[in-house]
């Protein structure tokens, strides 16, 4: 058993805005399964309720400069335990990261408070041997502990792993926020947080933690390429000793066909006949024809750059020459919002749109679209294509990051280059293979056999724990 403290700024089902929420709340489960004792410091964003929960912490003060932040720390038990961080000046508004399509200016301050707490949770609270560390959020608390905390003797046994689930995102700001995260300049050129004139959360914890994963092998190896490496890439090659990637688990208490109490009727690979029930619900939702002779191609997605919707855009005249229906929920950049408003309109009985985030109707589409589209331009792992697999719900993937890792041809359809012609082509051969029942329903039952549960994923991340700790 390994105290093992987790830090991040989302977990599901407390606070989502991806994919990193349903890892830290899948993960933190199962290693407690596996028999750690496990707590995750998150913040208490607006809407958190705290009914049932108890103040641990009280007065927590924490200094950056001349500016005092308090806050209170509650513990809720939901399936793992959480130590709630209430600082309202920081985390009482709209928004996880900032109002829609933004950031808060003052994010730096909000997820350095967050390492701080961690920090001090883990000094008077629960004292961990691994502090695991997801991304740029919680990239302070190496950067902490190994610069102005270097020589405090509570903190000499333990170790730091940073999970990396994106890239994209580092957490860069002007240097004149040093001043505002309590580190002076010297600290930050220690850290190897300085760079290109500017201050980077993630890099310093690149440099500084004991251990590095990502949340794929394959995204493991992109990203040490300058094409994936975000400006990255040689330190990463500097660190490949200590870095690896774990792929990403999927939650089935969550996210399973024979059990979901979100979708119209419940199936499995042995029968699949409710999915035709979920394909019929899912078109009256998005008031679409009822029809069975057309295939859905369904998505759900942060509508974002990484995701590849310009490439939809792109082939928006030939998909929608083809016969079929498409779906999609999302939300995210403007630019992408209004073409799919724009599509939807200007194909009413075959395109339904959704813009916003609704976990419902992520899992009516899982169940209801006969093909998942997933045209990333990166995608370190990527869970809605592991959800459709399981679903009978056959992905058309780019072949990057985790797509790449969790997608065969027996379970789906996959294209190499980034661009709208490769994706029509394995579009295409999907749309061909659906009409020919026997092929279909036998990839669809491949990718439903297929077990991406959190048991493999946790144990690989038990391991490194265990190698780090010396158990
Ligand atoms: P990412 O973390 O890059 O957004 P993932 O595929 O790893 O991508 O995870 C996305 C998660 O967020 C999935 O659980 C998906 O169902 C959910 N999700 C994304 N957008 C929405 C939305 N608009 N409404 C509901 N759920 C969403
Ligand atoms: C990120 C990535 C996604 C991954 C998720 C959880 O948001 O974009 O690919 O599945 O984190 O690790």
């Amino acid at each position: 058993m390994i105290p093992i403290l987790m830090v991040a700024s989302e977990a599901a089902p407390l606070a989502k805005v991806g994919g990193l929420a349903d890892v830290v709340g899948a993960l933190s489960a199962a290693l407690q399964e596996l028999g750690h004792e496990v707590a995750v410091v998150l913040p208490r964003y607006r809407g958190i309720p705290l009914d049932g929960a108890q103040r641990v912490y009280g007065n927590l003060e924490v200094w950056f400069g001349p500016a005092c932040y308090r806050a209170n720390v509650y513990l809720r038990e939901d399936r793992s335990r959480y130590l709630l961080v209430d600082c309202p000046a920081l985390y009482d508004r709209p928004g996880i990261y900032g109002p829609p399509g933004g950031d808060h200016p003052d994010n730096h301050v909000r997820f350095a408070l967050l390492a701080r707490a961690a920090i001090a949770l883990a000094r008077h609270v629960f004292r961990p041997r691994i502090i695991h560390c997801h991304d740029w959020q919680a990239s302070l608390v190496p950067v902490y502990l190994r610069t102005i905390l270097r020589y405090d003797p509570t903190f000499i046994a333990t170790r730091t792993v940073l999970t990396i689930h994106n890239l994209g995102y580092q957490g860069i700001f002007p240097t004149s926020a040093l001043a505002e995260i309590g580190l002076d300049p010297e600290a930050a050129v220690t850290a190897g947080m300085s760079f290109d004139g500017r201050i980077n959360f993630l890099r310093g914890a690149i440099c500084l933690s004991d251990r590095i994963t990502v949340v794929s092998p394959t995204y493991a190896r992109e990203i040490q390429t300058p094409e994936l490496g975000f400006g990255l890439d040689q330190l990463l090659r500097e660190r490949s000793d200590v870095l690896r990637g774990i792929l990403n688990g999927a939650d089935y208490s969550e996210w399973n066909p024979e059990t979901d109490p979100y979708i119209a009727a419940h199936y499995s690979a042995e029968d699949l006949s409710g999915k035709a029930v979920c394909k019929q619900d899912l078109l009256a939702e998005f008031s679409l024809p009822q029809q069975s002779e057309r295939p859905v191609i369904g998505m759900v997605s942060r509508l974002d750059w990484q995701k590849g919707f310009d490439l939809v855009r792109e082939a928006a005249g030939e998909l929608m020459a083809e016969d079929l229906a498409l779906v999609v929920l999302g939300t995210g950049s403007p630019e992408y919002e209004r073409f799919l408003r724009e599509l939807a309109a200007a194909h009413p009985d075959r395109v339904g749109v959704r813009i916003g985030f609704d976990n419902r109707l992520a899992h009516k589409i899982e169940a209801g679209a006969d093909i998942f589209l997933m045209p990333s331009r990166y995608e370190p792992c990527g869970l809605n294509q592991i959800y459709s697999l399981r679903y009978g719900t056959v992905p058309v993937v780019r072949a990057t990051g985790g797509l790449e890792d969790t997608v065969d041809e027996s379970t789906g359809f996959k294209f190499r280059d980034y661009n709208a012609r490769a994706m029509m082509e394995a579009l295409r051969a999907a749309l061909a293979a659906w009409r020919d029942r026997p092929r279909w329903e036998a990839l669809m039952r491949a990718g439903m056999k297929k077990d991406f549960s959190w048991r493999a994923s946790a144990a690989r991340y038990s391991e490194l724990f265990r190698e780090l700790a010396g158990y």
